[in-house]
């Protein structure tokens, strides 16, 4: 690994400082860096079902494109026998790059080398590359597979860590933050990740945990699994941590692109823009438009997928989903309208009737403030019977936790437009994108049901006597359930009070939505000066 140096004096010519012989040491240098990454270490990552961090990078960049930055950084550790090993680049490749033409910056952790554990330099590459990334407004993109903190070079590892997490905050909502987990992520480590913007994870190949398994062990006695305890199944559909679980790294780093494709370089430059797809124009009525005046069924608790409604108002009918596995009875994800990218976020009556509960609000939560930090228009589909009512949710904290989603949607300033297509009950009226919170145009289906509850509950509250004394109970219940809904579960009473701009046909959805967005693309709005507000964490 030292041999740079050797050959540089091989090939002097005796003279020192003479051009040759300088020319000759980079070159050794250069070839020591390639011998790293020997055939054995290359079939040893292999062989654990990973890839190399260059392979990686190959996958994430535009062929060619990648320009490396300290290639030649070495550690300064000299305890623990590691002064007799000191390869170059220090366990961390890192550059800058196109993805789609446009530039970001990345450091992909190697795994091949010490680890990939974090020590001094290793650190001080990253937090340069993320400088970079930071100055000239690009995403960065983080790779990890690593052991952790080096554990030779003690205190100095986990000071890295923290300035790592330092420039995480100030990059959040400045620069898009990714990160792609392609092996271990353990310890302290895991909180670099939790604050970018997205997760990425890779079946088979992830893992996060605070406490590994070995440890838990030896802390508690508890024997648990690796996978069990912070495998990618289970920060994508239980604990949130991840937002996207592939099925091998070629499609996580596809994943990646998308997602890049919708977000602009910065917070003060705008999303790429494509064409209007082909064929597609905002005054014809299409088949799939008129789908939608027939999806809604006669039975108001049947479910129906709101896919369907989402597919036939953005652009080739194509969400990048984000969180597809967490809380699947609401929908995030990016998309295009008319070439433009949004943030779509929808209720979903496959999954708990589309009510909202914790998760559900703390994911669309999230995603709003992405979408708002990023410029991007946030378009929401509302189908929700309220707040999930149950006594696992009060105790764990529904108040606190589905209060993000209101502050969320109440701090965008972002242009924001909303479709009611049935239930909007209750609280999930209030919170899913209405007019009181600030969003710019709200529109109903004729079959929008926007009232205070539901016909079962709100006849049985303030008809119970009538029922009671009724000769015919059920058949009071269900004469007064019917007028309730003919009064009260319908879109006009809020039309009437422009709390709804517009009634419209399903069919209009995507023109009217389309002309919505266009109409705000200038919107601006000032908020009083203040340090930050404080949302319920
Ligand atoms: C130095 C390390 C290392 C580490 C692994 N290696 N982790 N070297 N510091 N933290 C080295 C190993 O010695 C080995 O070297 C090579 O990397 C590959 O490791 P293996 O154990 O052979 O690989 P594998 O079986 O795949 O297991 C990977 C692993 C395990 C699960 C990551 O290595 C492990 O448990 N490492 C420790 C994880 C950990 O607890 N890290 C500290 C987290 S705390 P050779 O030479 O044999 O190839 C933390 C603090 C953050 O990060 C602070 C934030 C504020």
């Amino acid at each position: 690994m030292d041999s740079g140096d050797a050959a540089g004096d091989r090939a002097g010519d005796g003279e020192s400082g003479g051009t040759a012989r300088r020319l000759a040491e980079l070159a050794g240098r250069r070839a020591a860096l390639a011998a790293q990454s020997s055939p054995e270490r290359t079939a040893r990552q292999h062989a654990r079902g990973k890839l190399t961090a260059r392979e990686r990078i190959d996958l994430l960049l535009d062929p060619g494109s990648f320009v490396e930055l300290d290639e030649l950084a070495r550690h300064r550790c000299t305890s623990f026998g590691m002064e007799g090993q000191r390869p170059y680049g220090d366990g961390v490749v890192t550059g800058y790059g196109t993805v789609d033409g446009r530039r970001v910056c990345l450091y992909a952790q190697d795994f091949t080398v010490l680890g990939g554990s974090l020590g001094e330099v290793f650190g001080e590459k990253i937090l340069k590359v993320m400088d970079l990334a930071l100055r000239t407004g690009c995403p960065v993109i983080s790779i990890n597979d690593s052991g952790g903190a080096r554990i030779q070079e003690g205190v100095v590892a986990l000071a890295y860590y923290a300035e790592l997490v330092r420039r995480h905050v100030s990059a959040s909502g400045v620069i898009p933050q990714i990160s792609l987990m392609v092996g271990p992520c353990a310890g302290g480590a895991v909180y670099s990740p939790a604050i970018t913007d997205l997760v990425v994870m890779v079946e088979d190949i992830s893992h996060m945990f605070v406490t590994g398994p070995d440890v838990l062990r030896a802390v508690t006695g508890e024997a648990v699994d690796r996978d069990a305890l912070g495998g990618p199944q289970l920060h994508n559909a239980t604990s949130g941590a991840a937002h996207y679980l592939a099925p091998d790294e070629k499609d996580a780093f596809d994943y990646v692109r998308a997602v890049l494709g919708h977000l602009p370089s910065n917070n003060m430059s705008e999303a790429p823009v494509y064409p209007l797809p082909p064929g597609r124009s905002r005054d014809e009525v299409t088949e799939a438009d008129r789908a939608l005046d027939t999806l809604i069924p006669d039975r108001r608790n049947q479910p129906y997928d709101m896919a369907r409604v989402v597919n036939a108002v953005v652009d080739d009918g194509e969400i990048v989903e984000v969180h597809p596995l967490f809380a699947p009875n609401i929908v995030c994800g990016f998309a295009r309208v008319e070439g433009h990218s949004v943030g779509v976020v929808a209720n979903q009556p496959m999954h708990g009737a589309g009510a909202l509960d914790i998760d559900a609000s703390e994911k669309a939560a999230r995603f709003i403030r992405l979408c708002d930090a990023f410029d991007l228009p946030v378009l929401t589909f509302v189908d929700v019977p309220g707040f999930l009512t149950s006594l696992e949710q009060e105790r764990d904290g529904i108040i606190r936790r589905g209060a993000k989603l209101l502050y969320a949607y109440c701090e965008a300033t972002v242009p924001m437009v909303t479709v009611i297509t049935r239930k909007a009950y209750g609280g999930g009226y209030g919170v899913m994108g209405s007019k009181h919170l600030g969003v710019d145009v709200n529109l109903a289906w004729p079959t929008a049901e926007i009232a205070v509850m539901g016909a079962e509950g709100a006849v049985g509250v303030i008809h119970r006597r009538e029922i009671e004394r009724a000769e015919d109970p059920a058949a009071e219940r269900e004469r007064l359930k019917a007028a309730y809904e003919e009064e009260l579960c319908t879109p006009y009473g809020a039309a009437e009070r422009g709390y709804v701009d517009a009634v419209i046909m399903p069919h209009e959805t995507r023109a009217r939505v389309a002309s919505a967005l266009d109409a705000l693309r200038t919107k601006r709005v000032e908020r009083l000066p203040r340090k930050h507000g404080n949302i319920p964490l």
